[in-house]
């Protein structure tokens, strides 16, 4: 199952490359898949189509907004940070050219059928700074409230920006508000700022916390998370965590809010449990997704000469990833 989206009036043409480019690069099981692309010529101009898989329960924007859904559970939450943590790490950390998202919010994480987290819309991304250089000089875009401060001041891009955007996602997760709600009083229309006074009163702390969830959470997780958060979002962003430590992280806070497991009759009997470990499981998930990179390199460097070949004329044509 399919979702079609004509974006031809909201994006531009560049965002709509840009986002046929990379979609058609990665792969990753918490970033969304490109079905399918196409563009045709025709008088009213150039009709724009991507076809992305279909997320059945839309956006993470959906939920936290309670739009007629139920509200996400703490434990969901979490799941969701991380899911949508381990896409960044990969974006940022695991290829062989570093993607900087750019644009990374609540209704850019779609969520399948059961909730895990998938990064949508490439259109704003971009290739991070070369060997030897600390950032990409770029024109600022990207949504009011989740952009960093040096970037929005400078221009200046390095995947810190992201981490940033990651730590605004976080506070939307603990409080259920948007990042900037013009709805609300002056002084809470701004997240970050009115968040401030209560973390830093340990007393307070339980008051931003998403009143949707009726108290079943575990405060202490949601002081963890909100320091998690804190740390995304230091000024300077050298001091900001890797995506792969924030990943790390979350599945500490995890760890700590599941029940501790019970043990099983081997374990009890030769004393050594046999489970997988977190690195072994890791191991085998780069396997496969070291596997899987090449294809897709592979797969790159074909789309990029489909698409010189017909530079100048950009005629309909469409693209389907293999195996699906
Ligand atoms: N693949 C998909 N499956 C299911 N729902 C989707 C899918 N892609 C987008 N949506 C729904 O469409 C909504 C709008 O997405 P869209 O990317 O067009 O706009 P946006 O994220 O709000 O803004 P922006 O254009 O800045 O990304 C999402 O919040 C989600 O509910
Ligand atoms: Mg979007």
């Amino acid at each position: 199952m399919y979702e079609t989206s004509q974006k031809s009036t909201m994006k531009g043409h560049k965002e709509w490359i840009n986002e046929v480019n990379f979609l058609g690069v990665v792969n990753h099981p918490n970033l969304v898949k490109l079905v399918g692309y196409c563009a045709e010529d025709d008088e009213r101009g150039i009709q724009r189509l991507l076809v992305y898989e279909l997320m059945s329960n839309k956006s993470l924007e959906d939920h936290l907004m309670g739009r007629g859904n139920s509200p996400l559970s703490w434990m969901t939450r979490l799941r969701i940070a991380q899911g949508a943590a381990r896409g960044l790490a990969y974006l940022h950390e695991e290829m062989d050219f570093q993607l900087i998202f750019r644009d990374f919010k609540t209704s850019n994480i779609l969520l399948d059928e059961d909730f895990n987290p998938k990064l949508s819309d490439f259109g704003l991304a971009r290739q991070g700074p070369a060997a030897g250089l600390s950032h990409v000089s770029t024109a600022v875009v990207g949504t009011v409230g989740y952009a960093a401060p040096e970037y929005v001041q400078t221009g200046r891009l390095t995947a810190k920006s992201d981490v940033w955007s990651f730590g605004v996602v976080l506070y939307e997760l603990i409080t259920g508000r948007r990042a900037v709600e013009r709805n609300l009083p002056r002084n809470e229309q701004k997240l970050l700022e009115w968040v401030k006074p209560y973390i830093s009163d340990s007393k307070k702390f339980h008051l931003i916390i998403d009143p949707r969830l009726e108290g079943d959470y575990s405060l202490k997780s949601a002081h963890k998370l909100s320091s998690l958060a804190n740390k995304c979002l230091t000024k300077n962003p050298k001091s900001r965590p890797k995506m792969s430590e924030v990943v790390e992280m979350l599945g500490n806070i995890i760890d700590d809010v599941l029940p501790p497991p019970e043990e099983t009759e081997a374990e009890t009997e030769t004393g050594v449990g046999v489970e997988e470990t977190e690195e072994d499981r890791d191991q085998d998930e780069l396997g496969k997704e070291g596997g899987n990179y090449k294809r897709k390199v592979y797969e790159f460097k074909e789309l990029v000469s489909l698409r010189n070949r017909s530079t100048g004329r950009l005629d309909w044509r469409c693209w389907m990833q293999g195996g699906r």
